[in-house]
């Protein structure tokens, strides 16, 4: 499907039910044609066990399937009603602190209850036979974000005998799980898997190989739980995309393992919500404060449509100020037409606002929507209208395979989270580095897990790949695309031990480098790089001591270990042993892009440029026009991209 759709996230049973034939035909009359409903509303549809309440939800779904909107169906299990809770109060999670997480918001249940499982099942089931073969019903939403509220480790009794039962059959025996922790190291040797606690609560830093099972464990159970309703849905929704909304700068899962048993990969998408908490600078959070970071949204198109092979959909849209962010300013106007658009050229089939209509009561009140509380439109609605009378004129296009891979592997981001040797390691953060260093030389890129399939690319990234199976590294050694390995890469087995011949332990031959020491520095005590014949770059954190008999083209110059490799390439592999901060790390890439042949140009810094088939793309985040460089066949927008403006073009 090549189109762009745009729905909305709708709380009917938010409102009086004489207002929902009003709001179906509005929904309808500004072109939207899909409608996402009934996330929280277990509590409504059974509000006693047993006791079943369809006719209001009956008629919502016939009043928008007659209005011609395509209706989204949610499983209601984010939100277990009180009933349930107060029978079994084993569903609720455990935090970190070992204190009990209460009934009163939502997404109070812990994924390794299996009572939970059951009853989750049981509703879900409900649902679906009662809306999977509607008509109206098109598609189906499991649950609602797995990871909000920090709700995928769960501290619980229930996680406890789980976790044992996990370790007993990946080990086998408690002697091998002993050797496999080196529970020699302090002397804490297991006699039985019923002794071992949860990694949590405890004097110092757990074994770290303890902390990464529970992590495989913990996201183990998510796959399981999100695997289940899936079963269920495939069997009385015939037909039906299935679907789940993940979260953007979320690891705390494997979403590759999960999204394989999804047909889209859906996301939410909050790139002012999710700015002030991250790692860019104050200066960068202030530039990008009414706009949100450039990359924000393409990173997480180009992961999560891998994910979904092909298929992606953005399930929430943030409209204008969200609620629940440190502090919650407003998006400048024009971002949320630019952000549907950069959805799209990312590959997005379709794009749903939260919300349609703005709570006037309970935790939501400050968080703004297509309509203010008194059915007002808000600026949302007007640019949304403009979007769906621009996207009449494009012709289809599908997004092509990539050039560029990057290669995102969950187990690692945990294992440096649990092992992190510098406490403001970047981690995660390091992908979003990457790929900016790349979309702002006008690259395109596809984010893949490391069992994808690799053919076809002309440049593999490995920016964090602490944890790199032998399998992985031989698909690297024999095919032919040019690598860019970031440190750490290899430097743990998958039982997170250092490797028998050091780092990068499977890539020792590819690379040619052995890492004899690593180190971290304060930001006070940066080194210096020489690159190339550039002036020198300085960099801080990060910092790795290797030998080398490849071509070195970047050196420290340092107090300690002076002219030390920084940059090394071998025959197929560049390899990084430092963190570069982004000019240099811009330097580094144009080296690499120009070693493996894939064309780039120079962009100004708040530019984006994307192509989707025979469409080209870009996005304006910046407070001055950019005049785009030749004349093209413009369908949306034209040469002159205005801040927070839009620009599409076909090639002639
Ligand atoms: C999302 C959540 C929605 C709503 C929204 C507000 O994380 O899925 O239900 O709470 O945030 O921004």
């Amino acid at each position: 499907m090549n189109k762009l759709e745009l729905g909305v996230c709708y709380y009917p049973e938010q409102w009086d039910p004489s207002q929902w034939r009003d709001d179906a035909a509005q929904m309808a009359g500004m072109g939207l044609d899909w409608v996402r409903i009934a996330e929280f509303t277990w509590a409504l549809v059974e509000p006693r066990r047993g006791e079943f309440n369809w006719g209001w939800l009956d008629e919502v779904v016939g009043i928008l399937g007659e209005a011609g909107l395509k209706v989204m169906m949610c499983t209601p299990t984010a939100a277990p009603p009180k009933w349930l809770i107060d029978e079994h109060p084993e569903i609720l999670p455990v935090g970190t602190d070992g204190r009990v997480r209460g009934f009163g918001s939502r997404r109070h249940y812990c994924f390794s209850s299996d009572v939970y499982l059951h009853e989750a099942c049981r509703i879900a089931s409900e649902y679906a036979r009662r809306y999977g073969k509607n008509p109206h019903v098109h598609a189906w939403q499991i649950d609602n974000e797995y990871n909000d509220h920090d709700t995928v480790l769960s501290y619980s009794d229930a996680a406890r005998q789980g976790f044992r039962r996990w370790l007993a059959e990946r080990y086998g025996s408690i002697g091998t799980l002993n050797r496999t922790w080196g529970t020699v190291f302090w002397g804490a040797l297991y006699s039985s898997f019923g002794q071992i606690e949860l990694p949590n609560a405890l004097v110092a830093s757990p074994n770290p190989t303890h902390a990464l099972d529970f992590a495989r464990y913990s996201s183990d159970r998510v796959r399981l739980f999100n695997c289940a309703q899936a079963g269920i849905l495939r069997k009385h929704a015939p037909g039906r995309d299935i679907t789940h909304n993940f979260m953007a700068g979320s690891f705390e899962f494997d979403h590759h393992a999960v999204a394989a048993d999804l047909d889209v990969v859906g996301f939410d998408s909050y790139p002012l919500g999710n700015l002030l908490g991250s790692t860019l600078t104050e200066e960068h959070k202030c530039r990008y404060l009414r706009t949100g970071a450039p990359d924000y949204q393409g990173f997480h198109c180009d992961l999560y449509r891998c994910q979904g092979r092909g298929r992606m959909w953005v399930l929430e849209q943030q409209p204008g100020p969200v609620d629940w962010a440190q502090k919650n300013p407003s998006p400048a106007d024009g971002m949320i037409r630019l952000w549907t658009w950069a959805a799209y050229a990312h590959g997005a089939e379709a794009v749903m606002f939260f919300q349609w209509r703005q709570a006037p009561f309970a935790q939501e009140q400050y968080h703004t929507a297509l309509h203010r509380s008194d059915g007002s439109r808000d600026q949302a609605a007007f640019e949304v209208l403009q979007v769906a009378a621009e996207r009449k004129l494009l012709p289809p296009a599908p997004r092509a395979q990539a050039q560029v891979a990057m290669v995102l592997d969950y187990p690692s981001i945990w294992a440096a989270d649990i092992l992190p040797h510098d406490a403001n390691f970047p981690n995660a953060q390091i992908h979003r580095e990457w790929y900016t260093a790349l979309r702002q030389l006008g690259v395109d890129l596809d984010i893949v897990g490391p069992d994808a399939d690799l053919s076809g690319y002309a440049l593999v990234v490995l920016p964090q790949n602490t944890i790199l199976s032998a399998g992985l590294a031989a698909r690297l050694a024999n095919f032919d695309a040019k690598l860019l390995i970031g440190p750490r890469a290899g430097s743990k087995t998958e039982d997170l031990h250092t490797p028998f011949k050091l780092a990068p332990g499977p890539l020792a031959d590819l690379t040619g480098v052995r890492v004899l020491r690593v180190e971290s520095l304060p930001d006070f005590a940066p080194e210096a790089i020489s690159f190339r014949k550039e002036a020198p770059h300085e960099v801080t954190g990060w910092r790795e001591i290797v030998e080398t008999d490849h071509e070195v083209i970047g050196r420290f110059r340092s107090r300690y270990q002076d002219g030390s490799p920084a940059v090394v390439r071998s025959a197929r592999a560049t390899y990084l042993a430092m963190l570069p901060g982004q000019t240099l790390l811009r330097s580094v890439m144009r080296d690499v892009l120009d070693w493996c042949g894939v064309p780039y140009s120079e962009c100004p810094p708040d530019l984006r440029v994307t192509r989707r088939g025979p469409l080209g793309f870009a996005f304006n985040f910046g407070d001055e026009d950019v005049v785009l460089p030749e004349r093209r066949q413009f369908l949306v927008g034209g040469q002159v991209v205005p801040p927070h403006g839009v620009s599409i073009w076909r090639d002639e």
